[in-house]
């Protein structure tokens, strides 16, 4: 099947960037959102972001590039596109009343993908009669920089779907990684959560600061950003939505309650301008500053996710290089979490979960692959094996 027309529905934070890496890889694309406040906001968010790229000479035409977007209160201008990408707020209700009316209005052939965060992709597509054309396309937060796309079946997607999927991400300048099933979370949050969780611990239980922990995230692990920083850039509800729909859906959690606090004080990171940081002003980031040094051990703040991405490959649902690609290309990792593991050495990774795991945190029982390669000497990088072979 052809693509040539994409239905973007939502145009917020996701929505509007998603239209637009769509415009820029040639696609028509039709943008509904329930207000027009809404979409002259994500129009004018566009058209700033085209010129930024027009200023570095990334694109020639930022105009012909907006021209392709058609805005709109009714889904009427869906009706003659060939896929869909939904990107409204985390409420399952909401996203099923958006599939029925988009199953409705759209082309037998076109496909419905949903862009949600942790939303089970199967209990979107009971909603449609075409549950084998419902699919997770996973964005990273700035669309138009980051080049991941998760690809999620859910129980009933069909291959072509899958196919067309990987296909349309790889039109659309992106490196597509396809789970082989559908968990909580993807591979993305459940890896991003349990870094959140493992700092929040660390500052909860009094071993760190929230500045130290980040100031190793930055300056020790070379991330991008901070951890807590990452957080309030991504939105504090956001991280409170997925970290709930893990633990609703059987991942052991990890008791600490600074990010629900600040939910429950309204204080959502950069989109409020307040949140474990305060910001220029509200949906402005900026930098923030962090002390040079710091004593939080990199491999103590990477253990609880190194554990749970050594979950997902003990399970088959990705190997080991795709955790890496999921990270380097949804989070601006400088290299992989796995190839990180490898580096700080995973018996100190394993001993790290043993510590805590001992003082009553379930959720850092060290898994059998872990426990197993560094049971075998293969502890990384040093020794020639872990994660990879080097
Ligand atoms: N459009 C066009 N250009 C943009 C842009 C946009 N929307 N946003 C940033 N840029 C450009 C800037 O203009 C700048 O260009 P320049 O180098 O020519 O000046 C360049 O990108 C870098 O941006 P900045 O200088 O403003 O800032 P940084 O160098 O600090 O980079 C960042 C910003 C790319 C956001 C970087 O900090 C980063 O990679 N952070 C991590 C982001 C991340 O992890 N995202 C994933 C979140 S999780 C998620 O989305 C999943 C969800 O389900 C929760």
């Amino acid at each position: 099947m052809m693509i040539s027309k994409i239905a973007v529905v939502g145009a917020g934070t996701m929505g509007h960037g998603i239209a637009e890496v769509a415009a820029l890889s040639g696609f028509e694309v039709a943008l509904i959102d329930i207000s027009w406040d809404f979409l002259n906001k994500a129009k004018e968010r566009i058209s700033e972001s085209l010129n930024k790229l027009a200023e570095r000479k990334q694109i020639s035409d930022a105009k012909a590039v907006l021209d392709r977007i058609s805005f709109n209160t009714s889904y009427d201008i869906a009706k003659d596109a060939d896929f869909a990408i939904e990107a409204v707020p985390e409420k399952l209700e909401l996203k099923r009343t958006v599939f029925r009316t988009l199953d409705t209005v759209m082309p037998s052939h076109a496909v419905l993908a949903t862009n949600t965060s942790s939303i089970p992709i199967s209990d979107i597509a009971e909603a449609t009669n075409r549950k084998e054309k419902v699919i997770g396309m996973h964005f990273f937060n700035p669309p138009v920089i980051m080049k991941l796309v998760e690809v999620i079946p859910s129980k009933y997607t069909n291959r072509e779907t899958i196919d067309l999927t990987i296909d349309l991400a790889k039109k659309m300048n992106k490196i597509p990684v396809s789970l082989k099933y559908e968990i909580p979370g993807f591979v993305s949050n459940r890896i991003f959560i349990r870094l959140l969780q493992e700092a929040c611990r660390e500052v909860e239980s009094g071993e760190a600061k929230i500045e130290e922990v980040d100031s190793t995230a930055r300056n020790k692990l070379k991330l991008p950003m901070g951890l807590f920083e990452l957080a309030d850039y991504v939105g504090l509800d956001v991280v409170v939505d997925i970290w709930n729909v893990l633990v609703v859906r059987g991942t052991p959690d990890v008791n600490c309650l600074m990010f629900k606090t600040k939910v429950n004080e309204k204080n959502l990171g950069v989109k409020t301008g307040k949140g474990f940081y305060t910001y220029p002003a509200p949906g402005k980031y900026a930098k923030v500053q962090l002390p040079e040094s710091s004593k939080v051990d990199p491999a103590r703040l990477l253990s609880l996710a190194v554990n749970e991405a050594s979950w997902m490959i003990e399970n088959g649902i990705v190997s080991a290089k795709d955790v890496d690609t999921v990270m380097i290309y949804g989070f601006n990792f400088p290299k992989g979490l796995m190839e990180m593991a490898d580096e700080v050495g995973l018996d100190k990774i394993l001993k790290n979960l043993e510590d805590i795991y001992s003082k009553g945190y379930q959720a850092y029982k060290p898994t059998e692959l872990l426990s197993k390669l560094v049971s075998e000497g293969k502890i990384g990088k040093s020794k020639g094996e872990g994660f990879h072979k080097y």
